[in-house]
């Protein structure tokens, strides 16, 4: 596999529609084992600071979080055609109980940009480097705060500088 340089505006089209359906899938360092994967269906691409920003929001309650909360950076993998049931897979079991990596057979990979690991099988990556750790607070519009967090678990945002994406090419 060969890593391609791509630009960060040209992809974001192909990311969004990803996040909408299956999403994308977060992969964090954990210390129990080459990493730890986790689905996304929120997330930011954009330019802050005069820079790439993509800006990922976790729960409390998933095992991801306790795991990006020790990591200076993430990657966010997007995966090829046919990996769609793997990637809701990732977003319905937690880290705690399954080693996802090894339960797909995956291999990971040390990026080349920052101390986070990918997906060999990904389509193509970002490395994001934590810049900014923010919280949604009870401050958001109500409608929003009542539909999307009825039990509370509000995210933590992190906003990630976006060092490197990679086209994976065979
Ligand atoms: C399509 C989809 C999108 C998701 N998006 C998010 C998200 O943006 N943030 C989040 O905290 N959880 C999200 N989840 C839920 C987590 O992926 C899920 O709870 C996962 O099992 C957590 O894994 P972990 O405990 O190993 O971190 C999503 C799940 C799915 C299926």
């Amino acid at each position: 596999m060969r890593l391609a340089t791509v630009d960060y505006a040209s992809i974001v089209p192909d990311l969004m529609a990803q996040l909408a359906s299956p999403g994308l899938l977060l992969v964090v360092r954990d210390e129990r084992r080459p990493a730890n994967v986790m689905t996304i269906g929120w997330a930011l691409f954009g330019r802050v600071w005069s820079r790439p920003i993509c800006t990922v929001l976790v729960r409390p309650s998933r095992y991801t979080f306790d795991l990006i909360n020790r990591a200076v950076a993430f990657t966010v993998n997007r995966m090829p055609e046919g990996f769609e049931r793997a990637v809701n897979r990732c977003g319905t079991v937690s880290g705690r109980d399954v080693d996802k990596i090894a339960e797909h057979g995956w291999t990971v990979a040390r990026g080349e940009t920052v101390d986070a690991p990918y997906l060999a099988e990904a389509a193509l990556h970002l490395e994001c480097r934590v810049v900014l750790t923010g919280e949604v607070t009870d401050r958001l519009d109500a409608e929003l705060l009542a539909n999307c967090y009825p039990r509370g678990d509000l995210h933590t945002v992190y906003y990630g500088l976006v060092t490197g994406v990679f086209r994976h090419e065979p």
